[in-house]
């Protein structure tokens, strides 16, 4: 075949397209993403569906990108969240970092006017990660900010910080501690997984109740499945625990319990899905973990900006097309990004980290109708391009191929008889006329030249009518 090729239809079938009137043309190229789910790594539970669901939900899915603060004495050696049980490190020895950690007072004010900046709409912080340092002033645990040299209630100071500057506010909390021998081996230490059991019953009621509206629980490590990862189980003999296998001893966290009281507390309180029992949104994880499409369950992907979750000393953050391509991948495939940033002992978010953020907020500033309250669809994603919604709207992204080249032709299939584009343009100041052509079952859009550079080019389409009631359906690779 030989000129030129139109993306998304060869260059035969643009022709047809171009010149024939009549059904959409059937699409060429490899298969696009499937709407099933593979089972998620960390995702335990079911989540909510129907339309009540769909209303208590409608916020977080209009937001679309949220801010995750990983932040606790695990700054202090800055070796990311997992260094007490990567390096072995005795509790007793652990601890000492709780000394030299004392935060600045005003730090989540800053983290809530960085999130303001980079157009971030809803914040996580970690009241408490795996390595059982609360940063509450939790009743069943000493080992907590308030009572060590911080002396601050930093979960109070955030969820104030993030309500003054307009943010939803949620916390992530683990439910495990590696402090427990009941958590390494729940059967043996029966007592001491009880003990930890009790220990997260008492500080879910007491952020429940003790610390006004919280728009969001992000539970991890929590839920039958994490039980026992990194110790011994007996089956013919001591042996470590499959993780492809859940945990299938005799204890229970009585998540159901917990999770009743939290909603009774918190009507309105969304949950994900890290615990056993039902959540309202599935979580996603990791820069390799965008996956497929999916509009039905609401469902988030988390990553990091720079190096581990928690601090990581001269930690590089990622570029900031990576990053907006990503965000392109998630919203096209009806999702939220929930990006994660370690501030350093002091409170302070690197200044490398910020300023990618600002930049990602000027891109929001450009480019963010074309992801905030949005849908996915109404064609599903291929490698190298998207959708999302809005009304009449129909917003294309694409992403670079292999070699960093963007397409500047597009042949659209028609969406159904009566939905046409009546008028395209470039998103965000690029510049540059685009052209429309075309009667038949598609339209050829024609797009000025790319600039290099470019992390996600947007094009922006008005339809004749409404495009929301459309199905996603596959968009030719
Ligand atoms: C993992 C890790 C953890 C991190 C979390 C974020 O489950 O245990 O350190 O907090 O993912 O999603």
């Amino acid at each position: 075949m030989t000129g030129r090729r139109w993306h998304g239809l060869s260059i035969a079938a643009a022709a047809l397209c171009s010149a024939s009137p009549g059904p959409a043309q059937a699409p060429a190229g490899p298969p696009v993403a499937a709407v099933e789910l593979p089972p998620a790594p960390f995702g335990l539970s079911q989540v909510r569906q129907g339309p009540d669901a769909d209303r208590r939900v409608a916020w977080w899915r209009q937001a679309r990108v949220g801010m995750f603060i990983h932040f606790g004495i695990y700054a202090v050696p800055g070796r990311g969240e997992w260094a007490m049980f990567n390096e072995s490190i005795p509790h007793r020895e652990y601890a000492g970092f709780a000394d030299r950690f004392r935060p600045r007072a005003d730090a989540p004010r800053e983290w809530a006017a960085l999130a303001n900046a980079a157009g971030l709409k809803y914040m996580v912080l970690t009241a408490r990660h795996h390595d059982g340092f609360a940063l509450f002033d939790s009743t069943a645990n000493d080992f907590n900010s308030v009572k060590t040299a911080a002396r601050q209630d930093i979960v109070r100071a955030f969820l104030n910080a993030g309500r003054d500057a307009g943010l939803r506010v949620g916390l992530y909390y683990s439910p495990l501690d590696w402090r427990f021998p009941g958590y390494f081996m729940p059967d043996l230490y029966a007592e001491s997984a009880e003990g930890m059991r009790a220990q997260y019953q008492q500080e879910m009621a007491r952020l429940a109740r003790g610390y006004g509206k919280i728009d969001l629980l992000w539970y991890d490590g929590g839920g039958e499945s994490w039980l026992g990862f990194g110790g011994l189980e007996f089956r013919d003999g001591w042996r470590t625990r499959d993780k492809a296998k859940p945990y299938a001893g005799r204890f229970s966290w009585g998540d159901d319990a917990v999770n009743a009281a939290l909603r009774q507390a918190q009507p309105h309180i969304l949950i994900n899905d890290r615990t056993s029992t039902i959540g309202d949104w599935r979580t996603r994880e990791g820069w390799g973990s965008v996956r497929d499409f999916d509009d039905r369950q609401p469902w988030e992907l988390c990553v990091t900006l720079a190096g581990s979750w928690g601090y990581t000393d001269g930690a590089e953050p990622v570029s900031l097309a990576k990053l907006v391509q990503l965000l392109s991948r998630t919203a096209t495939r009806d999702g939220n990004l929930l990006i994660n940033v370690g501030p350093a002992p002091d409170g302070s978010v690197p200044a490398n980290q910020v300023a990618r953020l600002k930049e990602l907020g000027a891109w929001l500033r450009s480019h963010g109708e074309a992801i905030y309250d949005t849908r996915g669809g109404p064609f599903l994603p291929t490698a190298t391009m998207g959708t999302t919604r809005s009304g009449r709207t129909v917003y294309l992204q694409l992403l670079p191929d292999a070699d960093g080249r963007f397409p500047t032709r597009i042949a659209v299939p028609a969406l159904d008889g009566r939905l046409r584009i009546v008028r395209a343009a470039m998103l965000g100041g690029t510049g540059g006329r685009v052209g429309i052509a075309g009667q038949g079952g598609c339209q050829l859009l024609s797009l000025p030249a790319a600039l290099p550079d470019e992390g996600v080019r947007i094009v922006k389409l008005t339809y004749s009518g409404d495009v929301m009631a459309e199905r996603a359906r596959p968009f030719p690779g």
